[in-house]
């Protein structure tokens, strides 16, 4: 990197050099600085040669000390000086690294990405605050390789260097928590304070953790997914090939595997009707619904056709619901799929309760509705809790496959209530059983609406 000069007059020099679009790369020669200063002086030396030559001219003084009189004019013209106390004002760039300058450290900072600008020997020369929470080590004026110990970096950044070339380095950190970066050294090349071009180095770090994370999720996703459905299809196969073979002759046999094949092709159906629910759902979560859907006759509705189940499993459903109407801006399937999920599970998984119970009520300083079904069975242990809205996630795979389940009822609930701007809030004591409320804004009133 090129030196700044450091001598006030030599500045002064090349200031009048810089003004005079004169200045070259390299350091001003003695000889230019004699005929800069003999170019700033040209006046005064034209003026002094016109008075001397015509004081010759007319005799008043002989031709050899006119001349000297002038040569002692030209030397004086060629000493450096400058009066006291007047400062002269020298150019910022000419004395500090242009690299260094505020502007500079302003576009580092106001980049959202951590960012550090290293010149050519890897000393930081600015960093932004994102930067300094990634790597606190880093410090303005030090090398970057001692606060980075990464060897990835380190390498990367020692390549780019040496080959001002950019490198990208993937960059994965473990503590305090597990996440991915992707680092890119970019060369800049940046003006030198004599027009001359350096290369500084630009480190930026960008968090890929989120895309990560969407990418094993999907990974996930696609293997329950086919895994869900694998399992049922074997089946099928499996009972296919039993009736084409051995029990072909045997009628009560086929009966029975033809009710097994049944139950696992609706399981495959509902497997498949509810990923394209999910997919629906989300696709339009941003969108809010607006149709003013009453709460209760759709509860009512839901315990109504489930009483079938209900029975099967010896269990009462208990409603407790308001006589005025509990108005929200909704989707009418998406609430009635919403409750059916939450009393079905709660008839499936609370059975040994022997009952449930589903109240709606209206909180009023929130300006919601709530909606809790609450079983009296089993219960959930605290630690599946925060998980059980996970697509496929199930407390007991076999038991949840037995009553038919898929894991994906909760999922659904939450993207609904998401949609619905709404949330749910699960509450279970083992042993005592589980409650599920949903919670939904209400409707705005129909005169406010219109206002
Ligand atoms: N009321 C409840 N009591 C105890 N466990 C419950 C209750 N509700 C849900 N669970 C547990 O949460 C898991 C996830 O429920 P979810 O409704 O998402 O899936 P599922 O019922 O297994 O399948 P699907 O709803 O698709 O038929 C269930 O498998 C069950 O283990
Ligand atoms: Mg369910």
């Amino acid at each position: 990197m090129t030196l700044a000069p450091d001598h006030p007059t030599a500045a002064r020099e090349i200031a009048a050099k810089l003004e005079a679009g004169k200045l070259d790369d390299g350091a001003p020669s003695a000889r230019s600085l004699w005929a800069d200063r003999l170019r700033n002086a040209a006046v005064i030396l034209l003026v002094a040669g016109l008075v001397l030559a015509a004081m010759a001219v007319f005799g008043d003084l002989p031709v050899p000390r006119a001349l000297i009189a002038f040569a002692c004019i030209v030397c004086a013209a060629l000493v450096p000086w400058r009066l006291r106390g007047v400062d002269i004002v020298v150019p910022s760039t000419l004395t500090a690294n242009p690299v260094e300058a505020p502007a500079v450290a302003a576009i580092v900072s106001g980049v959202p990405d951590p960012t550090v600008l290293l010149d050519r020997a890897g000393r930081v020369i600015h960093l932004n605050a994102a930067a300094a929470q990634l790597a606190p080590a880093l410090r303005k004026g030090e090398l970057a390789q001692f606060a980075l110990r990464s060897p990835e970096i380190v390498t990367a950044l020692r390549e780019a260097i040496a080959t001002v070339e950019t490198r990208r380095v993937s960059v994965q950190d473990r503590a305090p928590v597990e996440r991915w970066m992707e680092l890119t050294i970019t060369p800049v090349p940046v003006p030198t304070a004599f027009g001359g071009k350096d290369s500084c180095m630009l480190m930026s770090f960008h968090d890929q953790t989120p895309l990560r994370r969407i990418e094993e999720m999907r990974a996930d996703f696609v293997a329950n997914a086919s895994h869900e459905l694998r399992t049922p299809l074997a089946a099928l196969s499996g009972f296919i090939d039993t009736l084409q073979g051995p029990a072909r002759d045997d009628p009560r046999a086929r009966e029975r595997f033809l009710g097994i094949m049944h139950a696992q092709a609706t399981r495959m159906a509902r497997l498949i009707d509810d990923l394209l629910s999910l997919s629906r759902v989300e696709l339009s979560a941003h969108v809010r619904p607006d149709t003013r859907i009453d709460l209760v006759p759709i509860i009512r509705q839901v315990a109504d056709g489930l009483e079938v189940l209900a029975k099967e499993r010896g269990v009462t459903i208990a409603t407790d619901l308001p006589q005025a109407a509990a108005i929200v801006a909704g989707d009418r399937e998406e609430l009635l799929r919403l409750f059916e999920n939450l009393i079905e599970n709660a008839l499936k998984y609370g059975a040994s309760g022997g009952r449930v119970e589903v109240s709606l009520a209206a909180d009023a300083p929130a300006s919601e509705y709530r909606v809790t079904v609450r079983d009296f069975g089993p219960g959930i242990p605290p630690e599946h809790l925060p998980r059980l809205t996970e697509r496929f996630y199930r407390v007991s795979v076999g038991d949840s496959r037995a009553q038919g389940g898929t894991g994906l009822g909760l999922s659904l609930v939450k993207h609904i209530l998401n949609r619905h701007r709404g949330r749910l809030v699960i509450d279970s004591t083992l042993g005592e059983g589980a409650a599920f409320t949903a919670c939904l804004p209400r409707a705005q009133p129909l005169s406010d609406a219109k206002s």
